[in-house]
């Protein structure tokens, strides 16, 4: 199959390389987009090295079985119509399309159904929304998710690779601030993206949308408190839910944990250093606090399970591998 990455030179674009080849998915030709920057750099697929091109209206003309985007939203709002009108199905990694109600919003573990016979653009959610319904979608089916209160812990490398360049530089002594509001090195910044009138930032009004529209119900609350922390890779989540069913015992919100796919229950303390590079969600410190709530700890990596494997996990659907 012919496959194009728009962004390939970022944090996510890297990582969907890396996951093509760990999937092993049958990619004939790849094709990888950047800005005028990195046009002419190489990067390796499969042994192979690619060179990076610029991202032009033209190219995106062309036919590719798939085109995986994820160089912001303002380069999807303007290139992803170009390619899905010549016919190319694109799977978006950003926020442009994602609540419009003719785009299927995606998790394949949840709503892969949605894939079937489809054609255009695909939205992937936000990294912190995946993790996070990911671990709830069976106990919501079982009995019903009546409030979500979360608070996000939310690795620097969700903000790019200029980011993590921020972040070391202030390590090393420089207090340069440009990417983030604070600095990050040495703190936790409680706001993610713009902080709006009504008081919550963009990142949390994702959390609440993108949640009920995945879920498939209006009716989920979700107080949301999105924070950065001086992590590399790996978001965490402190979640507390409480049903609208009783759930009776702590054990049966165990085992719809266990049974969901993708998602790794554990008994040890999991943190974000020991989930990088890995594609399932940890749960670790479940616990009741009573017959209709619960409380536990969300991690994964934020760069695969909240970005490029789910996306490849839409290519793998729609292409008939899973
Ligand atoms: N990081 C995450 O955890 C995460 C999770 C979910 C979704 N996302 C979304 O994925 C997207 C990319 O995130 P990222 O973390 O990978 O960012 P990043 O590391 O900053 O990379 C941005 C990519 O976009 C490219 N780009 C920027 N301007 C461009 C232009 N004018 N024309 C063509 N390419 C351009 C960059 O190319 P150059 O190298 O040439 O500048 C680079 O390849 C964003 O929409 C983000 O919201 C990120």
């Amino acid at each position: 199959m012919k496959v194009g990455i728009v962004g390939a030179t970022g944090e996510v674009g890297r990582a969907m390389i890396k996951v093509l080849e760990d999937f092993q998915i049958p990619v004939k030709e790849l094709r990888l987009f950047a800005s005028k920057r990195s046009v002419g750099k190489i990067l390796i697929f499969n042994n192979t090295p690619i060179e990076v091109e610029l991202l032009t209206e033209q190219s995106m003309k062309e036919t590719f079985d798939f085109l995986l985007f994820s160089a912001g939203s303002t380069i999807s709002k303007t290139f992803a119509p170009i390619a899905a009108k010549h016919g190319n199905t694109v799977i978006d990694n950003s926020s442009a399309f994602r609540m419009d109600e003719n785009i299927p919003l995606v998790v394949p573990e949840i709503n892969g159904y949605l894939l079937k016979n489809y054609k255009g653009i695909i939205a992937n959610p936000n990294c912190s929304t995946i993790q996070m319904v990911l671990s709830l979608y069976k106990i919501h089916k079982e009995f019903g998710i009546d409030e979500i209160f979360v608070s996000t812990y939310q690795a620097v490398s969700g903000a790019g690779h200029k980011a993590i360049a921020e972040m070391e530089k202030q390590y090393s002594g420089k207090n340069e601030i440009a990417i983030f509001t604070k600095r990050i090195s040495h703190n936790v910044i409680p706001l993610i993206g713009k902080l709006r009138d009504d008081g919550f930032s963009e990142e949390e009004i994702k959390m609440i949308n993108e949640t009920r529209k995945i879920l498939e119900d209006s009716s989920i609350n979700v107080y949301p408190t999105t924070v950065r922390v001086p992590v590399y890779y790996g978001h965490s989540e402190s979640i507390v839910v409480k049903t609208k069913k009783s759930f009776r015992t702590i054990e049966n919100i165990k085992k719809l944990i266990q049974e969901s796919t993708n998602v790794v229950y554990s008994e040890e303390i999991i943190t974000p250093i020991d989930v990088a590079g890995s594609d399932y969600v940890f749960i670790s410190r479940l616990r009741k606090i009573d017959e209709k709530r619960f409380a536990f700890w969300n991690v994964a990596d934020n760069i695969r399970v909240g970005a490029a494997t789910n996306a490849v996990k839409i290519l793998m659907k729609l292409a008939g591998i899973i």
